[in-house]
């Protein structure tokens, strides 16, 4: 499917230099009160469209930098009207930083993030040490971080800095279930690494300490 022109997607989709430079309220941006959790890198925005249809109290932010992918996730939430899920295209790095209030989202997805596999290219990678400390910022106390990746010596880092890291806990991992249909996946990336037998590595944080 076609996604439709990114303007005629608001309020599903926005970019994230034409909105205020000013933290987002939540209950204003989503018209109600319920949790906040959001999906970084949402790619296509499997998980997005998934997980809000699954958890109507729940809104879901998805923020992916690729604009055409965003529109693509946005068009899953657009054709749907859903309303507790929405897309911001941009770096998550500078929205964690500018638009997400500290303490305010009670989980955080990070699925998949890209390996950028050659070694002068591995500093690009977006789950850092200072990434691991923005998300320490922006979760709320006793809220969660579930990242999944299929890159081994990625999941090397992550789970390191993690296990490390002082406001975190680690949990035992979620138990693989086996997909009842071609939607049944977290992410597209999941459905596609599973389908080519990948092993995925699933790591579940909770934050302990402000
Ligand atoms: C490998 S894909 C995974 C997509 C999705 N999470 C999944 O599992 O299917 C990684 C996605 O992260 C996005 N991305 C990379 N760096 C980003 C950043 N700094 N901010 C937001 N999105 C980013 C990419 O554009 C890409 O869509």
């Amino acid at each position: 499917m076609r996604a439709p022109p990114g303007e005629i997607m608001f309020p599903w989709l926005r970019r994230s230099y034409e909105m205020e430079t000013k933290p987002i309220d939540w209950a204003e941006f989503f018209g109600n009160e319920n949790p906040v959790e959001l999906d970084v890198g949402c790619g296509r925005g499997l998980y997005t469209w998934k997980a809000s249809e699954a958890n109507p109290d729940i809104n879901y932010l998805g923020i992916e930098l690729d604009y055409k992918t965003a529109r693509r996730a946005a068009g899953k939430l657009y054709k749907r009207k859903i309303p507790n899920a929405r897309i911001i295209s941009g770096d998550a790095r500078e929205i964690l930083d500018k638009l997400v209030v500290n303490g305010s989202v009670q989980a955080a997805h990070v699925y998949f993030p890209d390996p950028w596999w050659k070694k002068k290219h591995k500093s690009r990678r977006l789950f850092t040490d200072d990434f691991a400390d923005q998300l320490a910022e922006v979760i709320q106390l006793g809220g969660l971080l579930h990242s999944w990746t299929d890159v081994e010596d990625y999941w090397e880092v992550i789970s390191s800095l993690m296990e490390h890291h002082p406001q975190f806990e680690t949990l035992p991992p979620p138990a693989e279930k086996s997909p009842e249909h071609d939607l049944d996946y977290r992410t597209s990336f999941e459905r596609k690494k599973r389908q080519s037998g990948e092993t995925i590595y699933r790591g579940r944080w909770e934050k302990i300490r402000d």
